[in-house]
């Protein structure tokens, strides 16, 4: 076992709380990274304005730099610090957070989710970007043709990848792009979210790219962390048959703090500092292990018993600092209301069988 293989093992929460006990910041051997484990260190770490959501040398990353999928990365505020990152998420975190969850419930609902893996597969992974699409003001269809695209454009985020995913990444982004130019020109758009953010983005900026780029962002942060919280809610059910499956946001709010989607994220130390008592220098990669901190004593009691009604829940899941997850409210609809239509179904949850997709920090169930 090692940190990043954690993300998709069977039961890594052993192996975290042995990482915990061993110092919250240690540095890692064999994969030549600091791991942040406890809750206290991932806290400082996050919150550190030195350590970056990317290397200083690498802004992009090398194999996608020449192409689309890079150009969109670049203006990520994901992947941004200071006014890069500050502007565009301030014109874009208000209207999401107020999103109403009456119109997400309408929106999963009018979609058909049908039993079986292929059904559940496109509950999990085709119809969270296509409710973010409707809020955008697509159509139904183009929302289909969205999640598509960014299902192939994601690919440009992970390591994993290979060269035939990532030009189909490019050709996705360029797609994307032009899906987002056609509805910022249609006079008809009704959308409250996407007039928001138009008006709050043009009092500090003019540069179209980066709304651009960042519009594709909702898409992408939305397509895998949401379907790994709808997977991994079916395998709490799954797992704990005695759960009352009729608290479906209690389900949702506890199975992200207890088996997140999201298990790592990184950061890159840009200028020396100290965290955590641990002296750190600038090339210092650093693996923040959200999910760890979340089992962590310190931060929740009681923190590897499944508590449904547990009382001041906290969680990491969603990040923090200053690029704490700004779609964090309306994930949780969008999985609460997607949870409640498959279960509608009475589907037969035994037979399925399922193994995580490979990734190197999302947890997220394939079922077939
Ligand atoms: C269960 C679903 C989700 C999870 C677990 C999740 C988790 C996260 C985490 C951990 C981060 C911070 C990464 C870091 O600091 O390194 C993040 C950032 C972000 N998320 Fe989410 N997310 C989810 C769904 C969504 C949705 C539905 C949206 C929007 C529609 C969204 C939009 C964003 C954006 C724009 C950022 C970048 C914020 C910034 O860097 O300032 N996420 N998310």
């Amino acid at each position: 076992m090692n940190p990043i293989i954690a993300a998709t093992h069977a039961d890594p929460y052993p192996y975290y709380a042995q990482l915990r006990a061993e110092g919250g910041l240690v540095f890692h051997q064999g994969l030549k990274l600091w791991v942040a484990s406890s809750a206290r260190a991932v806290a400082a770490v996050l919150a550190h304005p030195h350590c970056h959501v990317r290397p200083s040398h690498e802004p992009v990353p090398k194999a996608i730099a020449q192409g689309m999928a890079g150009k969109v990365f670049g203006q990520l505020i994901r992947m941004n610090e200071g006014e890069r990152q500050r502007c565009p998420r301030a014109a874009i975190e208000p209207g999401l957070a107020l999103i109403d969850v009456n119109e997400v419930n309408a929106l999963v609902g009018a979609r058909l989710i049908t039993p079986g893996a292929d059904g559940l597969y496109a509950a999990m992974f085709r119809g969270p970007v296509c409710v973010v699409a409707a809020l955008l003001g697509f159509s139904p269809a183009q929302g289909r043709a969205i999640s598509e695209l960014t299902a192939d454009f994601v690919a440009c985020l992970s390591p994993l990848s290979d060269q035939a995913q990532l030009d189909a990444a490019h050709v996705a982004a360029e797609q994307l792009k032009g899906y987002v130019i056609e509805l910022q020109d249609d006079p008809s758009n009704r959308s409250a979210l996407l007039a928001g953010i138009r008006q709050r983005f043009a009092v500090t900026s003019t540069d179209s790219e980066i709304l651009i780029a960042n519009l594709i962002g909702l898409f992408s942060q939305t397509f895998e962390a949401t379907a790994g919280l709808i997977g991994n809610a079916l395998l709490a059910l799954i797992r704990n048959p005695q759960l009352d499956s009729a608290q479906v946001d209690d389900l949702i709010a506890e199975v992200q703090r207890f088996d997140p989607s999201v298990q790592n994220t990184r950061r890159f130390v840009a200028a020396p500092c100290e965290i955590d008592g641990v002296p750190l220098n600038p090339g210092d990669v650093i693996l923040v292990l959200l999910a760890s901190a979340n089992r962590d004593p310190q931060l929740n009691d009681d923190p590897d018993t499944f508590l449904l009604d547990r009382p001041n829940r906290r969680s990491f899941t969603f990040g923090a600092g200053r690029h704490q997850c700004p779609g964090q409210v309306l994930a949780l609809s969008i999985a609460s209301a997607t949870l409640t239509e498959i279960l509608k179904m009475k589907p037969a949850l035994d037979p399925l069988a399922w193994h995580y997709r490979p990734s190197l920090n999302g947890r997220i169930p394939l079922f077939a």
